[in-house]
């Protein structure tokens, strides 16, 4: 999978891409991800890709025409299935949304600043919106830096069957068991005899069951949906 980011900050997301799971599934060439700075494709010599908004008010809008000229310089290189802006007002993401998009092949991520983006790039070239929460950061690089994170170890191979996916929470709508290690026992705080069974249904049982639980009284919405 390829994921090409357009920010105006492109040291933020730099770090983000050079670790753990991510890291790996780079070097396993399984994804690759490209971040661009806006600026290269600016209006003018200063770098210049905001201006005021038509109608007054406080804070900058990201211009069109940037934009629209680094979406098209991409898109002239290859197809992509998404171009997705990161903004608050979007649908907001789950495991539900970040495994159809691991499925992908290519998607462009817009990272906005300020007051946010031309609202014609949004109709004319945006696919998709999403928002990582019901909150304002300050752009949209921390939460392209998070789906990043949560697609790229779902791509197919990213994970090993030790790390698999398949057991996260939310994959079934349940969250993850509570888990332990060593010691067996911690100040008198002991490990559930369960797991300590070596019996792979007795673990395999508790575990379901603790899911529940924890899902019961956590999250009772994720229950009730479908
Ligand atoms: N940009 C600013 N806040 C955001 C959010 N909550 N989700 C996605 N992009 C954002």
């Amino acid at each position: 999978m390829r994921i090409d980011i357009i920010s105006v900050l492109p040291e933020l997301l730099q770090s983000p891409m050079q670790h753990s799971i991510i890291k790996r599934a780079q070097e396993k060439n399984l994804l690759e991800v490209k971040i661009h700075n806006l600026r290269k494709w600016a209006v003018n010599e200063y770098g210049q890709v905001d201006d005021y908004q038509y109608g007054g008010g406080a804070g900058m809008v990201m211009m069109c025409e940037p934009l629209a000229r680094a979406i098209e310089e991409l898109a002239s290189e290859r197809k992509y299935d998404e171009i997705i802006y990161l903004t608050p007002d979007g649908e907001k993401l789950d495991q539900k949304i970040a495994n159809a998009l691991s499925l992908k092949g290519s998607i462009i991520l817009i990272c906005g600043h300020y007051k946010g983006i031309d609202e014609r790039i949004r109709q004319h070239f945006v696919t998709k919106e999403i928002s990582i929460g019901d909150y304002v950061m300050s752009g949209g690089e921390l939460a392209a830096a998070v789906l990043v994170d949560c697609i790229g170890r779902l791509i197919p191979g990213v994970l090993n069957d030790e790390t698999s996916a398949l057991f996260d929470s939310f994959q079934d709508n349940l969250l993850a068991p509570p888990v332990y290690t060593r010691p067996e026992d911690f100040r008198g705080w002991k490990v559930p005899d369960e797991l300590l069974s070596g019996n792979h249904r007795v673990i395999e049982e508790w575990r379901h069951e603790q899911s529940l639980i924890r899902t019961r009284s956590k999250r009772p919405d994720l229950l009730s949906n479908d």
